[in-house]
């Protein structure tokens, strides 16, 4: 079985599909974390992330590979761990004209697809376009004040920046980043982690 949960950056998809992992005893898939090593990789390499056929190349000659496991993705490089680089405010900066590239999508949804199932997906599009068959899809909201406020414990910067950062990844990420037909949407601003956890495990199928 697979289960998807997509939504907006910083809405808890990757706390959430963990905590509702745990519980199903699966891992979950951490789909973002491809679109951030493809873009930390990029950047080291100092290319510029607007010409794809570089990007393209350069990912191509490098193994990268992720790691799904229920209580935390990792992302390796060959044998080098990346995972604790991934989440840094210029990796947050350019990952979106990263992820905006059909060529970069199509090989991270070639990655993802090889997966062996059952998990739980998180990302963006993971209902709509990689794993339409999927048995249950959610898609997480909340405003962006909230999650800006979620944010802060992880980032340096203050609310208003992270805030304002957040609903320009937003608006960069609109093409890529809808609700399937058929998810369910849970707006996560007044419920708690345990709650939204909660809210997916009653309404999967049994
Ligand atoms: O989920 P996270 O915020 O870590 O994702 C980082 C970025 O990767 C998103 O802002 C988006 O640009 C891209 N992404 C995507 N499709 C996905 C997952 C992430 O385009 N399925």
């Amino acid at each position: 079985m697979i289960v998807t949960i997509d939504g907006v950056a910083a809405s808890g998809k990757s706390s959430v599909a963990s905590g509702v992992a745990r519980a199903l005893g699966v891992p979950y898939v951490s789909s973002g974390l491809l679109y951030r090593a493809a873009t930390l990789l990029g950047q080291q390499a100092a290319l510029d992330l607007r010409e794809v056929t570089g990007l393209i190349s350069h990912l191509q000659a490098h193994a990268l590979r992720l790691e799904p496991l229920s209580e935390g993705n990792r992302v390796w490089l060959g044998e080098q761990d990346l995972t604790g680089d991934l989440h840094s405010t210029q990796v947050d900066r350019d990952v979106s004209v990263v992820a905006a590239h059909p060529e970069v999508r199509a090989w991270v949804d070639e990655q993802l697809r090889a997966l062996p199932a059952p998990f739980v997906a998180e990302g963006r599009d993971m209902g709509t376009n990689v794993f339409p068959q999927a048995a249950a899809k959610f898609y997480l909201t909340a405003s962006p004040r909230v999650r800006a406020e979620r944010r802060a414990h992880e980032r340096p910067e203050d609310v208003a920046a992270i805030e304002a950062a957040l609903v320009e990844r937003d608006t960069l990420d609109t093409t890529q980043s809808a609700p399937a037909e058929d998810a369910r949407v849970i707006d996560t601003g007044p419920l708690s982690l345990q709650g939204v956890i909660e809210t997916i495990l009653s309404t999967l199928p049994k």
